[in-house]
């Protein structure tokens, strides 16, 4: 079996477009800090008409590929993570396979995962274990989590976002499963779904889905203790990992969840928790589950008491969640490329616990071992390819009633067809694709900004597939 398989390589992209949340506080007329400060988020990308998830996704790909130096004949399995529905029935995987025909390679397999922000990472745990399975072929998976996340006007609207993330999986990764160690929750709930297929927007319960994430977070690690302390024949705590990243629908609900396992930590008497702490939450220790969800005074105690520990071990990974915001299937991968960015150096021979999250309602927290790696598939290469800090300074602000009038424009073209795009791709940086027609068969065609001249339209056989 292929030894240290996990994530090789990795390469984020998310549109140059984005709103303030401070301006949008004083646009929506609510409180001053009620986005900044209660939902913890600075920034808002969003897709103007010339962006999709497939553009997205083709622009992440073609960039990974290159920046790595892969031939595209060596991806033996692509999967596609998202909750963006395009097609009811083709996947955006398909899309993505006219980046890999053009080279000759039609023999990849995988689909499409979906469940809420959860898709993408069935399609890592696809990926990797096609790699450890006695089907691999040798060659490289990869996954794709690709989403637009977008809300009716509403308390729910501040909390979108959009970006794709491409994920290179292979053995001897600097990024390694340790596949062990993981704990799931899945269950049924209507926390937020999409049942409306005329509409991209969720039906969503905020308050509810809040509550089902803590639940859902509850449940993991138990499971995942579990699971530690029988292999290891010693109790888990939340010294055993360096770094925790959370799925972040927005970063309050990061606060509270880590919050939530220091509850946790001091209800088990683990070492990770001080004394003068565990008095401090030993006063609702008497709480039912129920109650402990809905407790305020809970709330603020546990926030209050994790603060060290939760600027030590999440805060350098909430950067491209608060500057972007909800990117659904990407948001956790953003999340830990968030660390990558901040830490890369610090980072080999550490373990960095995830909990990946998707309404509905899936959830799994699991554990990944990092170690520096070796050119081109190094932690130092991988902050280097991903350039975070260049792509968050060089977006464009859109004011509020701009963002305004773009989400209508595009509550308008879900699901239309024949028209084409205004095609200004002035904001987009060079080798973004880009949106350019829908023709009277539901047809979508994309183009490419180019170099030389300007940009390149790719119709015809390549980029409409027909
Ligand atoms: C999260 C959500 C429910 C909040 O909407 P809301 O009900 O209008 O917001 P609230 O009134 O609860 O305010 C949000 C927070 O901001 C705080 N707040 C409000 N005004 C504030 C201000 N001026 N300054 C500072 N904080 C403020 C509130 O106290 C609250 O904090 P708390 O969560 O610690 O109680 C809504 O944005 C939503 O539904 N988002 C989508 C949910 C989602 O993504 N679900 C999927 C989960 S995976």
């Amino acid at each position: 079996m292929a030894k240290n398989v996990g994530i090789l390589a990795m390469e984020i992209y998310f549109p140059p477009t984005c709103v303030q949340q401070e301006a949008l506080e004083a646009h929506d007329g609510v409180s001053k800090g009620k986005y900044t400060i209660g939902l913890g988020q600075d920034c808002l990308a969003f897709c103007t008409e010339v962006e999709d998830v497939i553009s997205m996704s083709l622009t992440v790909v073609t960039s990974l590929l290159e920046k790595y130096g892969i031939d595209p004949k060596q991806i033996g399995r692509m999967e596609v993570g998202s909750e963006t529905v395009i097609d009811k029935s083709k996947s955006i995987k398909t899309f993505l396979m006219q980046i890999f025909e053009k080279y000759g390679n039609t023999d990849i397999e995988g689909v499409d995962s979906t469940n809420a922000c959860y898709g993408g990472t069935a399609a890592l745990f696809n990926c990797v274990n096609w790699v450890e399975s006695s089907s691999w072929d040798g060659r490289y998976g990869l996954v794709v989590c690709t989403d637009s996340a977008v809300y009716a006007e509403g308390p729910a609207r501040p909390t979108g976002g959009a970006a794709a993330i491409a994920l290179l999986i292979g053995p001897d990764a600097p990024i390694a499963f340790e596949s062990k160690v993981r704990g799931s929750h899945m269950a049924h709930a209507y926390d937020f779904y999409k049942p409306n297929l005329a509409s991209e927007y969720p039906v969503v319960d905020g308050k509810l889905s809040q509550t089902c994430y803590l639940m859902a977070l509850d449940s993991c690690y138990r499971q995942l203790c579990k699971k530690y302390e029988k292999m290891e024949g010693k109790q888990f705590s939340l010294s055993d990992a360096e770094y925790f990243v959370f799925h972040s629908p927005y970063n309050k609900l990061v606060q509270k969840s880590f919050a939530r396992l220091v509850f946790n930590d001091a209800l088990r008497n683990a070492s990770s928790i001080d004394e003068a702490a565990k008095e401090k939450l030993a006063a609702f220790s008497s709480l039912s589950s129920d109650e402990s969800y809905s407790n305020r005074d809970l709330e603020k105690v546990s926030q209050q008491v994790a603060k060290p520990l939760y600027d030590a071990k999440v805060q350098p990974t909430t950067l491209l969640p608060k500057q972007v915001g909800n990117m659904y299937t990407a948001s956790l991968y953003a999340a830990f490329a968030s660390l990558i960015h901040n830490k890369h150096s610090t980072l080999g021979g550490k373990r960095v616990v995830l909990f990946s999250y998707g309404s509905g309602l899936t959830s799994t927290m699991f554990s990944l071992h990092l170690r520096d790696g070796t050119h081109p598939f190094s932690l130092a290469n991988i902050a280097t390819v991903m350039d975070v800090g260049r792509k968050l300074k060089s977006r464009h602000e859109f004011t509020p009633e701009k963002f305004v009038e773009t989400m209508k424009l595009m509550e308008h073209r879900y699901g239309a067809n024949d028209f084409v795009t205004s095609k200004d791709i002035s904001l987009l940086s060079l080798g973004t694709y880009y949106l350019t027609e829908v023709d009277t068969m539901y047809r979508r065609s994309y183009g490419k900004k180019d170099g030389q001249n300007g940009s390149k339209c790719e119709n015809g056989v390549v980029a409409n597939g027909h």
